[in-house]
């Protein structure tokens, strides 16, 4: 350990740093934009309009050396245990070529499986094939829905439809536009014991009944890393593709359960996606912190959290078809890190992840961009662009889209000290700003492993497991026990109240 990390006073420093204005750091600071910028497999990142500073950074990478982020990162990378509360490694990047060669090499075959049954049903071993209906929820849907909306429009192909909620208006919404006839079902659950997976499973088999299939098993692949609750499920073996127990559900969209988005967009696509976030995993094993990406991104993260107690951050991209990078942030941050417990299993002592929110740009900017820019709290922004256009339409869209992005990150930092009060605005209010060259498998396979490690970075800095989520056991439970009404007296007279009225 070096003398910096000795000392373990960083948080003192931190929080005694007096912070100075984003417009006076770009004029004391020539260099600011060097210093504040990076560029990753095709992917710009811009933190300098936030208030990170030299000394700041200073401070960030001792604390970076007192929480061992250096050494944390090695053992993830090694395939060690660094699920403490689960005892097992985190496995993500070993789907990308890293870590444990025993670990890639069973990545590496089981993607094999994977492309070997894509190449079956191509081929047509399963009749006339046009449509999947991706079941699964939380980390078994989130991923694979963002990739197959981010990268494939206009592909033709295979339609896939998304089902994840419980909700049977979910079920109807996700069959309307598909044939049953030409349609396979892809069944994804780490554990396949979820709930919601599997009464959607058995309502879409019994579609397929209804529908006069003849063998509606056989028309199933289950992904999951419980093989054997699927074989028990009544899916034959030549149909499961099995993943690594160390891939984390909102970690897992490299794995198996990227099969359907792998299937749709092309295997070479799938293979560029792996290889864009391996890129990553180089640039955050091997970059130095204040050149390190996710390193720096967590640096901004818990300035925000820690020192101004904001308590929310928002994410824009201003493209459409990044559209669900929210909702799929929002499971990989909050799941992750929103947590009250350190590694340690003693209280973790200072907040953890904050809420994160967003929408698309230009949506959001006449939605909920006044609370940005003049509501009481200061809220850390983050905007995403694409600079290429791919759409067919007139590049006046792509231009005033792009110009939007950045005139709000220039008005957030400005401000308006207008004499009138209803219009003055504070300005000095922080945001970063990401910018892909082009929307393409291997940006977004950067772009996404960029926010698997910031995670990982933050959760490190406040000392927390971001690979466990016992928070979501308790509510399930008490599902299951309100579904039998012998179970329902020790419930308080509100919820019974509510299960009477609902006549359930
Ligand atoms: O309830 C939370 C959770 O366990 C998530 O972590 C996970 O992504 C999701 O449920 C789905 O779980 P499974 O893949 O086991 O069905």
């Amino acid at each position: 350990m070096s003398e910096r990390a000795k000392r373990g006073d960083a948080w003192k420093a931190i929080l005694g740093q007096k912070l100075a204005s984003l417009q006076e750091l770009f004029q004391s600071d020539p260099d600011r934009l060097d210093r504040l910028t990076a560029e990753v497999a095709g992917v710009h990142f811009d933190w300098s309009k936030t208030h990170l500073d030299g000394a700041l950074i200073e401070a960030f990478e001792q604390l970076a050396d007192e929480r061992d982020l250096a050494g944390a990162r090695d053992q993830l990378f090694s395939g060690a245990a660094v699920n403490v509360s689960e005892n097992r490694a985190a496995t993500h990047v070993a789907e990308r070529g890293h870590g444990d060669p025993k670990q890639v090499a069973q990545a590496a075959a089981r993607h094999q499986r994977m492309r070997s049954l894509i190449d079956a049903i191509e081929s047509g071993a399963f009749g006339e094939i046009h449509s999947l209906l991706h079941i699964g929820i939380g980390g078994s849907a989130l991923g694979p829905e963002l990739l197959l909306d981010a990268l494939g429009r206009n592909l033709g192909g295979y339609g896939v439809s998304v089902l994840s909620n419980i909700d049977g208006q979910a079920l109807d919404d996700a069959v309307d536009p598909i044939d049953p006839e030409t349609s396979l079902i892809v069944a994804v659950s780490k554990t396949f014991t979820t709930s919601e997976t599997l009464l959607n499973l058995n309502s879409a088999l019994k579609w397929l009944k209804e529908a006069g299939i003849p063998d509606p098993f056989g028309r199933v692949i289950a992904v999951t890393a419980s093989p054997e609750a699927a074989l028990e499920f009544g899916i034959d073996e030549t149909r499961i593709l099995p993943f690594d127990e160390g891939v984390g559900g909102r970690y897992s969209l490299w794995s198996s359960v990227g099969f359907s988005a792998a299937l749709a967009l092309g295997w070479q696509a799938f293979e560029e996606l792996l290889e864009g976030a391996a890129e990553m995993d180089r640039h955050f094993r091997l970059a130095e912190p204040r050149a390190n990406a996710p390193v720096l991104a967590a640096f901004a993260d818990l300035l925000y959290r820690q020192k101004l107690g904001c308590q929310s951050r928002a994410v824009f991209p201003y493209d459409e078809r990044l559209r669900l990078l929210v909702p799929y942030l929002q499971q990989l941050e909050m799941e992750s890190n929103g947590k009250s417990v350190g590694r340690d299993g003693k209280p973790a002592g200072r907040p953890t992840a904050p809420v994160t929110w967003g929408g698309v740009g230009t949506d959001a900017q006449h939605a909920v961009f006044q609370l940005l820019h003049q509501g009481s709290d200061p809220i850390p922004v983050e905007f995403l662009g694409v600079i290429e256009q791919e759409d067919g339409q007139d590049p006046a869209h792509h231009r005033a889209l792009l110009l939007n992005a950045f005139a709000q990150g220039a008005a957030l930092m400005a401000g308006d000290p207008s004499d009138d009060p209803y219009r003055a605005t504070p300005g000095d209010r922080a945001s970063t700003t990401i910018l892909l060259d082009r929307l393409d498998p291997r940006t977004l396979g950067a772009l996404i492993a960029f926010y698997e490690h910031r995670t990982f970075a933050n959760a490190v800095l406040l000392g927390v497991n971001p690979f466990d989520q016992y928070g979501v056991e308790l509510g399930k439970r008490l599902a299951r026990q309100l579904g039998e009404p012998e179970s329902r007296d020790g419930f308080d007279a509100s919820t019974r109240s509510l299960i009477e009225r609902a006549g359930l």
